[in-house]
């Protein structure tokens, strides 16, 4: 390992994997009591992507991660550490940063995942700066892969609806010009922890019959108590972020917010007197994909134009916990690079499998019928039919048009 202290990590490569699988709102109404309408008024979601059977995290995770890769213009063996940020690991062991470093063909990185639910990725992408400025590393890759849809009870209309697969990386790489994070900030609020919480599995609740009867292998969350604290939280921890990095909200080009909803996120922007069009949106298509979610919009939101070189961005996340954490990053990588990420195809990459060991099929039953459907196009998020504000009392409509 080095021994220079660089002074920054800039973000140097990016990319993202979604599975073509997608549930619609359509397909929840069959499911759960619910309607498209309320999925879409109260969240803003419209779809979200299944990872199909043959898929897992660490196998979406390294195609995000070689994307990643090709883009920075590196090879593989150029990373030194592999920080990888998921609720949903392949196994309790070994970590799924481990597999991920195999598939991706690197032989010279120590490999980690990272647990902080849906701000895993700001934490991991935090720690992944310390190791690069500190001298430990020179190039880090920074992963949040989430596989929820395996998690979820699809009986239950407060959380199925909410969640989505994927997987988005970026590699962070030593520099001594100005750029990379310049503030960050990160919160850990243990009185939330069992606001949202995956209650049996660990070792406070060993998986059993008994367990499994009780669905307690399924997420769990208190909405309303979440969205509080992600309304009150997100703002904060961005402002404190932006503050560190010396800078003002209205300094800041795009805010990256975690895709949890949208109505917390116009409730942040309000906060921050900033306009929606500050924010990247891309729940319409994702819902929430917790550790990947902002990955994922970091990617899309640079390869769509949304960044420039020179730009000022944040990404900000709330999560299980509580936690929260933001970055205030300035951008110094060519947008242009991302068509790099097409050269990396994802049946070229697996993941080694266990010998003699037939996993059984881990696809949820309520999940079966639409993963064997053919791939239907995504949608467009018209913000205008989606109510801000407070979950409790009911909706204002008239606000959204203020
Ligand atoms: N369809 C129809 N009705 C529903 C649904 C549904 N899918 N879900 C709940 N309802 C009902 C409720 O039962 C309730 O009915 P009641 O008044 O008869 O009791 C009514 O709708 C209102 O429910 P609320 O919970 O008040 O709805 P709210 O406006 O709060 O929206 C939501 C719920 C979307 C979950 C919101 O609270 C939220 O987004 N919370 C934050 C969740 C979040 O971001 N979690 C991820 C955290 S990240 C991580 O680390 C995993």
């Amino acid at each position: 390992m080095s021994t220079e202290h660089p002074r920054y990590a800039h973000i140097t490569g990016w990319g993202r994997y979604a599975p073509d699988g997608v549930l619609t709102n359509a397909d929840l109404e069959r499911m759960v009591d619910t309607s498209d309408e309320w999925i879409r008024t109260r969240t803003g979601i419209r779809e979200r992507r299944v990872a199909a059977a043959h898929e897992t995290t660490a196998s979406m995770a390294a195609v995000a991660a070689r994307r990643a890769i090709a883009v920075a213009g590196l090879e593989p063996d150029d990373i030194d550490v592999i920080l990888l940020a998921t609720l949903t690991p392949d196994y309790w062991m070994p970590s799924t940063a481990a597999l991920v470093k195999e598939a991706i063909g690197n032989t010279r990185a120590f490999a980690m995942d990272v647990a902080a639910a849906c701000s895993g990725f700001v934490y991991a992408y935090s720690a992944g700066q310390a190791y690069i400025t500190s001298g430990m590393a020179r190039n880090v890759l920074v992963i949040g892969a989430e596989l929820l849809t395996r998690f979820l009870d699809y009986t239950d209309r407060n959380t199925c609806i909410l969640f989505g697969d994927g997987a988005g990386a970026v590699v962070l790489s030593a520099a001594d010009e100005p750029g990379g994070g310049l503030g960050i900030e990160l919160t850990t609020e243990p009185q939330g922890a069992y606001m949202i919480w995956l209650p049996a599995g660990g070792a406070k609740s060993p998986p059993s019959e008994a367990t499994v009867k009780r669905g307690e292998h399924y997420i769990r969350m208190e909405g309303k108590e979440t969205y509080r604290f992600a309304t009150r939280t997100l703002a904060s921890t961005a402002l404190a972020a932006v503050a560190r990095a010396g800078l003002d909200p209205s300094d800041i080009d795009l805010f990256i917010p975690h895709q949890a909803n949208v109505r917390i996120i116009k409730a942040v922007a309000d906060g921050l007197g900033l306009p929606m069009d500050k924010m990247f949106v891309n729940l319409d298509r994702y819902g929430n994909t917790s550790a990947a979610s902002i990955p994922i919009a970091l990617a899309e939101a640079v390869d769509s134009g949304r960044v420039k070189v020179g730009d000022r961005i944040v990404i900000v996340a709330f999560g299980a916990g509580f936690t929260s954490g933001a970055a205030a990053i300035l951008w110094t990588a060519d947008p242009a690079r991302g068509a790099l990420a097409e050269t990396i195809r994802p049946e070229d990459i697996t993941v080694r499998l266990p010998v003699d060991w037939d996993s059984v099929d881990p696809i949820p039953a309520a999940l079966a019928e639409i993963l064997a459907r053919p791939v239907v196009p995504g949608v467009e998020l018209n913000l205008d039919d989606v109510a801000p504000g407070d979950p409790d009392p009911a909706p204002k409509h008239e606000e959204v048009h203020a």
